[in-house]
């Protein structure tokens, strides 16, 4: 089992919403790290590298708009399988499909606003965390706690 970094982003409507220390939470019961955590606004041209794939899409337009249109908060998030882990907390894209218990599935009813985003691989995680972090900006570190959520040989 491989320890990964993925990157997080409490999107606007998640920090509108007053949801990011319910958010936050979930990742730290679970036993998850964070190990840089950020406020920031996106600007149009931040959104165009990191939505790259998205860009040509017709609903890019409006998700710019809404990325751009508050603070986010970015959160880089350690853990065993911490990639698959989160974007199964996370849940389906829509909040509308998203199963109950998810993040999303039990706060968001929308597509575009759905509240976080997670990278979806290896090569995202990498690319998107030296997106939004300097290398010097990570702090992994290992929580006293740790004995109690996996064994030594996990
Ligand atoms: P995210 O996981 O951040 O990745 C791309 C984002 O685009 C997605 O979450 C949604 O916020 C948004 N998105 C994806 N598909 C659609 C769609 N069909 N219509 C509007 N927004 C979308």
């Amino acid at each position: 089992m491989a320890v990964e970094k993925t990157l997080i982003l409490l999107k606007p409507d998640c920090v509108q919403r007053r949801l990011m220390g319910e958010v936050i939470s979930r990742f730290e019961q679970k036993g998850l790290n964070l190990i840089a955590l950020k406020m920031l606004k996106v600007t149009p041209a931040l959104a165009k590298e990191h939505y790259a794939e998205h860009v040509q899409k017709p609903f890019y337009p409006a998700l710019e708009k809404f990325i751009t249109a508050s603070p986010i908060v970015a959160i880089v998030v350690e853990g065993l399988e911490a990639i698959r882990v989160i974007r199964e907390m996370l849940g389906a894209t829509s909040g509308l499909k998203a199963a109950p218990g998810t993040i999303r599935g039990d706060y968001s009813s929308s597509r575009q606003m759905n509240l976080v985003h997670a990278s979806d691989g290896p090569e995202a995680a990498a690319r998107e965390v030296a997106l939004y972090f300097k290398p010097d900006e990570l702090h992994s570190y290992s929580p006293t706690l740790t004995p109690w959520f996996k064994a030594d040989d996990e």
